[in-house]
């Protein structure tokens, strides 16, 4: 089974499905985006408000209030050496006077290689990347309702404790002991990021960016070099995706990799605060 393109051309690369394995298909439910959505009327305003712009000429440099004062992106990919302390990622906008192509533009031009959606062996849809990745390159963003506490605890009341969830938890400590929470729910509206799966020896790592709003985005990075058809996976547990499955929660990881720790990362009943 094959589709050309899931995205039906809302990415600038087709996102092909295969399942070499069985007859299954992708769930006839999920509905494809590659940009967020407002799904809590509550964060509107954030949603809508963009971070404050500069007016820098053509390309920003160390001089730009936004991040490229900080070097964190290098030549169109996440500078060596940053680490979560570095600062808060924040791209120029559409109100910034600097160019498409300044160096603080990475994310919001969107995907860049070639990726697969595909059933897996043993732990149901996949992604892979039908093209080279060079370590520290923008892969993907995990996309989907932008949804506020009340709503996820009302969904996962009315969903229960089903196969697989998808919510997505960032917490953002900021200064005076004060922390950010976004909560990204992709199980009905998404994109390819929602079928990225576990390994305890990942291939990619996530970083907020705020690039077109004040709601960061989640975005996935090389952690390596990868080569074409190598499963991309993150780790649930550095991150903060909620998996309930049963009242003990104790889920088999079928990572394979040689550290894996044998269960999925788990963020306990109180993974909202
Ligand atoms: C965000 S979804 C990933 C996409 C999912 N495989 C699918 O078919 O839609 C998370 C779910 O995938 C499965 N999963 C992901 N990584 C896994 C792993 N390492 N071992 C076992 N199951 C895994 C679990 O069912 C988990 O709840
Ligand atoms: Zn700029
Ligand atoms: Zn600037
Ligand atoms: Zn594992």
């Amino acid at each position: 089974m094959f589709i050309a393109d899931i995205s039906n051309n809302q990415e600038k690369l087709k996102i092909s499905f295969t399942n070499e394995i069985n007859s299954l298909q992708l769930p006839p439910f999920v509905t494809y985006t590659a940009t967020s959505v407002l799904g809590s009327e509550s964060l509107t305003e954030e949603f809508e408000s963009l971070p404050l712009p500069c007016n820098c000429e053509r390309l920003c440099n160390q001089s730009c209030p936004c991040s490229a004062k900080v070097n964190i992106y290098c030549n169109g990919i996440l500078s060596e050496n940053y680490n979560h302390s570095t600062g808060p990622i924040v791209e120029c906008s559409d109100l910034c006077t600097c160019i498409s192509s300044c160096p603080n533009r990475v994310v919001q031009h969107g995907i860049q290689f070639a990726l697969e959606v595909f059933l897996t062996e043993r732990t149901g849809f996949g992604v892979r990347s039908k093209e080279f990745i060079p370590k520290y390159s923008f892969v993907c963003e995990y996309v989907g309702e932008i949804i506020d506490e009340h709503e996820a605890e009302q969904r996962l009341k009315k969903h229960g404790l089903k196969e697989s969830n998808y919510i997505y938890v960032i917490k953002e400590h900021i200064s005076n002991n004060k922390c950010i929470q976004t909560i990204i729910d992709p199980t009905f509206v998404g994109n390819v990021g929602r079928y990225l799966n576990h390994s305890c020896s990942p291939n990619l790592f996530s970083v907020p960016v705020r690039a077109g709003s004040m709601i960061p985005k989640i975005c996935f990075f090389a952690k390596k070099d990868i080569f074409p058809f190598i499963e991309l996976t993150y780790n649930y547990g550095e991150e903060c995706i909620v998996d309930r499955n049963g009242s003990n929660c104790a889920r088999e990881c079928q990572c394979q990799s040689l550290n894996c720790c044998g269960y999925l990362p788990f963020i306990g009943d109180n993974w909202i605060t």
